[in-house]
């Protein structure tokens, strides 16, 4: 049986899903700045629209984590600790940086598959930006996972599963 209780495989599975998509972004990458010019700006037209739909799934998934696992999960795990410096606070400042980062390096792929720099080395740049988000998604989601869902199944009453499930039930 799963560490994570019943309620949180949702989201648990949106973890593997973007790990993967990393994985084959990354790789992309690489790939992209073997290339002439045109096939660079293709490369990165792609990339973009590969991190566009990244982009969508996070951003449904924060909301899945914001607005309706974290403040079930927050009074119980909470308990004891300092308001407002939280493990939950940290996660929710670690999820602006990481939107802010994929806005970044959309708007770098968009430079280049407009037009712009076309060289090997820009797109090393992409690919090493991308590496840098990739490690911190990673760290990010095992920060939750160990230190938030692997919780979970010891704090969360039945009344609480209740709420988690009505709440991402209505994303
Ligand atoms: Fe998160
Ligand atoms: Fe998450």
């Amino acid at each position: 049986m799963s560490e994570f209780p019943q309620v949180l495989q949702g989201v648990i599975r949106d973890h593997d899903e973007f790990r993967a998509a990393f994985r084959a972004l990354v790789a992309a990458g690489m790939n992209a700045g073997e290339r002439d010019s045109e096939a660079v700006a293709q490369a990165a037209v792609s990339l973009e629209k590969r991190l566009d739909e990244i982009n969508r799934l996070v951003e449904k998934h924060v909301r899945k984590e914001e607005q309706g696992v974290f403040p079930v999960l927050r009074i119980p795990l909470s308990a004891g600790a300092e308001t407002g410096n939280t493990i939950f606070e940290v996660l929710e400042a670690e999820h602006r940086h990481l939107e802010k980062a994929l806005a970044s390096l959309t708007s770098m792929c968009d430079a280049i598959g407009s037009g712009g720099n076309t060289s090997s080395g820009h797109v090393d740049l992409v690919v090493t930006k991308l590496r840098i988000v990739e490690a911190e998604f990673l760290a990010h989601f095992v920060k939750e996972e160990q230190g938030v869902y692997s919780r979970a199944g010891e704090v969360l009453t039945e009344d609480d599963r209740r709420k988690i499930e009505r709440a991402l039930d209505s994303m």
